[in-house]
């Protein structure tokens, strides 16, 4: 429709279609803005831009973000030893491969937008669905947003109070501030959004880069000493294992986006498995070489009780460069938070334009065209995250609800095999993978629960079931709120957004 090809015309998101660096950017693909997906004589017609080497880099640039520099010192802490933890940072690798393979089939089968939304849509109907679009808007975006923020403040500050503890409330002052500047600069200039995003992701290749090589040094200088007994104090409680991944999963979280842009992935059957194969391992690898490093220069202890590894490490090994880690992480975060929070503006504006949720949330601003309502809407549910949450325990809320997800993802493509047989499967999946998967992320779900009822749980889970009490009188049968459209229109004249169909039509 007219709708979406102005939007996309003046800009909105267009910038994610070259294909490499913006991390989050890709979120969900270019098309979700356009309902139904390009046609034939579509003006915008999506062009297959996206390489083996751009499908590497937005994998990879996806999945590095605050994870690898505050999960390792979580997960040590709830397996006990250096020894299992490696082998859970391996697992969740091939996890997360196995996981992208599956979501390969998925997204060359079905390459309208929306992703899990699509698939929920083909495999169980509309409830589903919506309960998806429900969650990711008000659980898994948001959560996503406050982790990455929060970890922003942990280097941010740590970077002044060298190796002792910093306040809490000082961190999460900090967390909201940088909150508040990326709402500031998604809001002003979708350009200015995305230049962000490709400087700041240069900035955590660094980080990674100086950590790697650091560790190689630090090795061959000998310092082995805390790499021995790697499997003393481990714990093999079913709980403990399954938060332990959770904490793992977060920071390879991402490994599904290209599923976001494969209507522009050239030769998809072939490209998309190839840059999963290649681009998931090689984050798998990272992340090893990065915790040895870590181990090289502290002790597992250390480790454990360490706030932020990344500026331990920066102070044992860069003498006067010490500065160098806390800045690149701090940068690398701010970026990763900025990608979110677009991506997530999009997500919001796709799912109200369903009529999934408040319809001003899909308002877009009337001169710099960015989706202001949705963005505040976002930054308000990730502002309270971070003022009652912490990052441990906000990772756990998130990854159980992701999970559920995934999960269910798996399911859908299992179904579909039978009950869609002649979909075209241009790049089919052995059947087995997304079994192992379904089980594990079943697995993952149940195992915490089960172990350790926390709260959290109980949150996401209410939360997600919550979705259904306003899905049947809102979405099903349509009910409108008597006064709602005078709020809608004082919102409109106070945050200057007009729905994007008076704009463009
Ligand atoms: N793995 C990333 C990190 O370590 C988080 C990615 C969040 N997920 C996403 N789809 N952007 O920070």
């Amino acid at each position: 429709g007219s709708t979406a090809n102005g939007l996309n015309g003046i800009g909105y998101g267009l910038d994610q279609r070259n294909g490499s660096g913006c991390q989050e950017g890709t979120g969900p693909g270019p098309d979700e803005l356009e309902g139904p997906g390009p046609t034939e004589n579509d003006p915008i017609h999506l062009k297959r831009r996206v390489g083996l080497v751009s499908g590497v880099a937005l994998i990879v640039g996806t999945m590095i973000g605050s994870g690898i520099f505050v999960s390792p010192s979580g997960l040590l802490e709830r397996t006990g030893s250096i020894g299992m933890s490696f082998v859970i940072w391996m697992a969740c690798g091939l996890l997360s491969l196995l996981g992208a393979l599956s979501y390969a089939e998925l997204g060359t089968m079905n390459t309208s937008s929306g992703a899990e939304y699509a698939y929920f849509m083909d495999a169980f109907g509309p409830s589903p669905a919506f309960l998806f679009s429900w969650a990711s808007t008000l659980v898994l975006k948001p959560s996503q947003m406050a982790i990455i923020c929060l970890s922003f403040g942990k280097y941010a500050v740590e970077a002044f109070v060298t190796e002792c503890e910093p306040p809490e409330i000082v961190v999460k002052m900090v967390a909201l501030l940088a909150m508040i500047v990326i709402l500031y600069v998604n809001c002003y200039s979708v350009n200015l959004a995305t230049s962000v995003q490709n400087v700041f992701t240069a900035a955590k290749l660094v980080a990674v880069l100086i950590v790697i090589l650091g560790g190689v040094y630090k090795i061959f200088d000998g310092n082995t000493q805390h790499l021995k007994q790697p499997f003393a104090n481990t714990q093999y409680s079913i709980g403990n294992i399954a938060t332990a991944f959770y904490t793992g999963l977060w920071a390879y979280d991402g490994w599904n986006n290209l599923n976001y842009v494969t209507e522009e992935i050239k030769n998809p059957s072939k490209n998309l498995p190839r840059s999963i194969i290649i681009g998931i391992p090689l984050v798998t690898i990272c992340y090893a070489l990065i915790n040895v490093s870590y181990l090289t220069v502290m002790s597992p202890m250390e480790m454990m009780t360490s706030e932020a590894v990344a500026v331990v490490f920066g102070n044992r090994l860069l003498g006067v460069m010490a500065w160098l880690m806390p800045l690149s992480v701090t940068i690398s975060t701010f970026g990763s938070a900025n990608g979110t929070l677009f991506a997530a503006g999009r997500l919001c504006f796709a799912a109200s334009r369903e009529g999934h949720l408040l319809d001003i949330l899909s308002y877009v601003h009337v001169r710099r065209y960015t989706p202001g309502p949705g963005l505040i809407f976002h930054s308000i549910i990730a502002g309270a995250m971070v003022l009652y949450g912490t990052i441990d325990s906000l990772i756990d809320f998130f990854s159980f609800t992701a999970w559920i997800f995934y999960g269910g993802a798996m399911l859908a493509l299992i179904v579909m095999r039978y009950t869609k047989p002649n979909y075209p499967r241009p790049y089919k999946v052995p059947l087995v993978i997304p079994c192992i998967v379904l089980l594990i992320s079943i697995y993952l779900i149940i195992g915490p629960i089960i172990d350790k009822p926390t709260i959290e749980y109980l949150y996401a889970a209410l939360f997600i079931l919550g979705g259904m009490i306003f899905y049947i009188p809102f979405v099903h049968y349509n009910y409108r709120v008597p006064c709602m459209d005078g709020v809608t229109v004082f919102l409109q004249l106070l945050l200057e957004v007009a729905p994007t169909t008076n704009m463009f039509d």
